[in-house]
């Protein structure tokens, strides 16, 4: 029998799907004569008396869930996310030099300096990796540092404003599609797959109103038995240059092949939506924890 403890936030249970997938873990756990307890930040200092931790809260090497992976790692707990994934993930230059490194295929990317942040240079990418061009802030979570730019004066502007945050800005091809693939992977083994569905008159899976509500578009859940070949092969090479742990990879389908956007720790699952083909997830994640699993 293994303590397992789970580090939440407040808004990780804003929404039910989310609520939903812990009571699900929570149920799994107990079937498989484990115990579960729910930990806050205040409660940072208990995890040593586990013996796994599972952080559903946003991961980043600056917040108090990075300071859960790593007190767990110290002391030798499984743990998802594990703190060298959670460092290797915020950064997506970081990511893009791994995955190249690694022959996985991405979209045609460059990594910009300061003093390439020009019109001219904004002209030639335009034509070299064609318009729109997709432009990242290389620590964007949540969209929210994307944008394209069909312009060498909007490069120039939104490139100079993504450098505030960074000293690189990544410059990407866009690749169309009317939805992202989300292949769950963990212990280097395929766990779900999804489609992301783009919404309409979007080009990004999640985006904002001007308001800052956010649009998302529909979540739809394909068997593991289902999915291509190639797909699962791409998204387990991808994850494995970031590590054994749990990962969704988001890959963007061109013809039969694939390319990969990102490789994401700490995946949502949610209750009704990656499980609905996938039953299985949870019981797997708990046997992860447990090391009975990867
Ligand atoms: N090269 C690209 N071509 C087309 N769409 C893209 C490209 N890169 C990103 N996107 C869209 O933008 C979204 C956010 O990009 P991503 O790199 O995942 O940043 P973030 O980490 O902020 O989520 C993706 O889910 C995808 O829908
Ligand atoms: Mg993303």
């Amino acid at each position: 029998m293994a303590d397992i403890a789970v580090f939440i936030e407040r808004y990780t249970v804003a929404r039910s799907e989310e609520m939903g997938a812990l009571m699900r873990f929570a149920q799994v756990t107990q079937r498989l004569g484990h115990r579960v307890d729910w930990l806050f930040r205040p409660d940072i200092y208990k995890i040593p008396e586990y013996d796994a931790l599972f952080i559903r809260s946003l991961t980043d090497p600056l917040n108090a869930s990075y300071v859960a992976a790593r007190t767990a790692d110290l002391h030798g707990l499984r743990v998802i996310d594990d703190p060298d994934s959670i460092i290797a993930c915020c950064d997506k230059v970081n990511m893009y030099r791994r995955l190249l490194c690694a022959g996985v295929p991405i979209p045609d990317t460059v990594f910009l300096g300061p003093s390439e942040l020009t019109a001219d240079r904004g002209a030639d990418l335009l034509r070299e990796l064609g318009s729109p061009l997709v432009l990242k802030a290389p620590s964007s979570s949540f969209s929210m540092y994307v944008e394209r730019v069909t312009e060498p004066s909007a490069f120039v502007r939104v490139s100079r404003r993504f450098l505030r945050r960074a000293d690189l800005v990544v410059a990407q091809r866009f690749v169309q599609s009317v939805f992202d693939w989300r292949v769950g992977v963990l212990g280097g083994d395929p766990l779900f797959v999804c489609r992301y569905v783009i919404p309409k008159r979007r080009w990004k899976v999640l985006s904002y109103t001007e308001s800052g509500r956010m649009i998302y578009g529909a979540v739809q859940s394909v068997p593991l038995s289902l999915a291509a070949p190639r797909l699962l092969d791409v998204a387990v090479q991808a994850a494995a240059t970031v590590g054994r742990g749990l990962y969704g990879v988001d890959l963007k389908q061109i013809g039969d092949d694939y390319v990969v956007l990102e490789v994401n720790d700490n995946p949502t699952i949610a209750a009704n939506e990656e499980d609905v083909n996938a039953p299985q997830v949870y019981e797997r994640v708990i046997r992860y924890l447990v090391g009975e699993w990867g």
